[in-house]
């Protein structure tokens, strides 16, 4: 069985730390970030992923997983080597290859034998070849002669379900020059492979591609949707019946057909603009997706224009805020619609109650410029309690089932800003409230 090491413990490399060694690997998951690898080894995990912490600290707990600093050993002792570091977008748009680059010569440097590098950071067409040159050219730095493969094995998974969306991918991509890193790989994925799960065996060019077309279409179909749900306010359709209609038909498909604040996170923002960026460079361009990238932008003002224009003006105005990671179930805020919408209502001069099951540790730098005009809170109805309004900007199950009997008693404004359409416009108006969604 090939010895594994994951380069980068964050979202992804973690997630795939953890469950390599589940399905039997030993695997070494490095990180820079002292900090973090002192953490693991603790049991403390770093970020929040439902079911991740079980499996680390089981499989820590019978040394099939174990975390580290030290890249040298993890490479030496290691035969398939994943690079799972971030590939932050940089000024032009373009995904960031400095850190994969660094990781690719951290490999060179170290390594002793046959590897098989695996890019499973998300990295534009082309980096596969540049991690192959930035290994051969430390090779020869060194006057060596080992003999390597880069594969490129994009990851799907979404924050939130990412151990089940590990466990169970739709399909797996496998884009390398060799048979033997093929071999490999499907050694490395051989509890997915008995599991008949589809491996798409290809080039690593193709498979590059194939992890931003993915991304691109998505987010494209999200905006899609949330542009649907604009018109439908003004000619008084309903966006969730309209979707619901739509996804019955095969060819669309239910999925990722929900209007709401636009999205964020970690991957769709960058990859969109990356993916526009590449088609540039090649001369080429994706028109649709540099539409999406620009009405996505605008979709989040749209909601503090929507909020605004309910209540007239913000000066005098205090706001519940349920929710500000960019989806349920994770704590990354990174581009999350909340970064935008929260310090917008600000300059408009709402005064912000806030609560988030897991957002406020990233929350309280993140949002450390609007600091003076907003107070985190415990729980959902701390954060309603003498407020105006009510702005649900995350679906966190817990807010799909407030008590709306409690609302009056704490002084919970009548206005209900429901960005995610997770109640019921009629029964909402029925009880009162003065309710807003997207496109109902
Ligand atoms: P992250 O920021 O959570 O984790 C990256 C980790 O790499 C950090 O812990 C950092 O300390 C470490 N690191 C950086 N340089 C290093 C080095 N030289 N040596 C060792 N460790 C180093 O990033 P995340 O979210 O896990 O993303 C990683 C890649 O996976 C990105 O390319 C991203 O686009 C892609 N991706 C992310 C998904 C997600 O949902 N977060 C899903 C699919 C792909």
């Amino acid at each position: 069985m090939p010895q594994i090491a994951v380069i980068g413990a964050g979202y992804v490399g973690l997630v795939s730390g953890a469950i390599l060694s589940d399905f039997g690997h030993n695997v070494t998951c490095v990180d820079i970030d002292e900090d973090k690898i002192n953490s693991l080894k603790n049991g403390i995990i770093p970020i929040f992923e439902p079911g991740l912490e079980r499996i680390v600290k089981n499989n820590y707990y019978y040394k099939r997983l174990d975390f580290t600093t030290d890249i040298q050993s993890a490479v030496q002792n290691n035969d398939v080597i994943f690079i799972a570091v971030g590939t932050p977008p940089a000024d032009d748009g373009s995904a960031d290859l400095q850190y994969v680059l660094a990781v690719a010569k951290d490999i060179a440097t170290h390594m002793d034998g046959y590897k098989v590098i695996v890019n499973k950071s998300t990295v534009p067409v082309g980096a596969g070849q540049k991690v192959k040159a930035a290994v051969q050219a430390i090779l020869a730095e060194r006057g060596a002669d080992y003999a390597f493969d880069v594969v490129s094995n994009p990851e799907f998974l979404r924050e939130g379900s990412a151990v089940q969306d590990f466990m169970h991918p739709d399909r797996v991509i496998l884009g390398a020059e060799s048979d033997r890193a093929i071999s490999v790989m499907k050694e490395v994925y051989r509890v997915l492979y008995l599991n008949e799960t589809p491996f798409v065996e290809t080039n690593i060019e193709t498979a590059e591609m194939i992890k931003y077309a993915s991304n691109a279409f998505l987010a494209m179909k999200i905006t899609f949707i949330n542009e649907v749900a604009n018109v439908c306010e003004k000619v008084g359709a309903d966006v969730q019946k309209v979707a619901k209609a739509m996804g019955r038909d095969g060819r669309i498909s239910p999925k990722f057909l929900h209007a709401g604040p636009g999205f964020g996170g970690s991957c769709f923002p960058k990859d969109t603009r990356a993916l526009v960026k590449i088609a540039r460079d090649c001369g080429e361009s994706i028109s649709l997706v540099e539409a999406t990238v620009a009405a996505n932008d605008r979709q989040k003002l749209k909601m503090v224009d929507k909020i605004a224009g309910a209540l007239g003006e913000l000066n005098d105005k205090t706001l519940a805020v349920l929710g500000v990671t960019f989806k349920p179930n994770t704590d990354d805020m990174r581009e999350a619609p909340s970064l935008v919408i929260l310090p917008e209502l600000v300059k408009r001069g709402a005064k912000l109650k806030v609560y988030d099951p897991a957002g406020r540790k990233e929350g309280d730098w993140r949002f450390a410029g609007i600091k003076d005009s907003l107070t985190w809170c415990g729980n959902a109805y701390e954060a309603l309690a003498h407020t105006d309004a009510t702005v649900i900007l995350t679906e966190w199950n817990e807010f799909r089932n407030l008590d709306f009997d409690k609302f009056k008693e704490i002084g919970a404004g009548a206005y209900f800003f429901d960005l995610r359409n997770i109640y019921d416009k009629k029964s909402m108006v029925e009880k009162g409230f003065k309710y807003y969604g997207v496109g109902v």
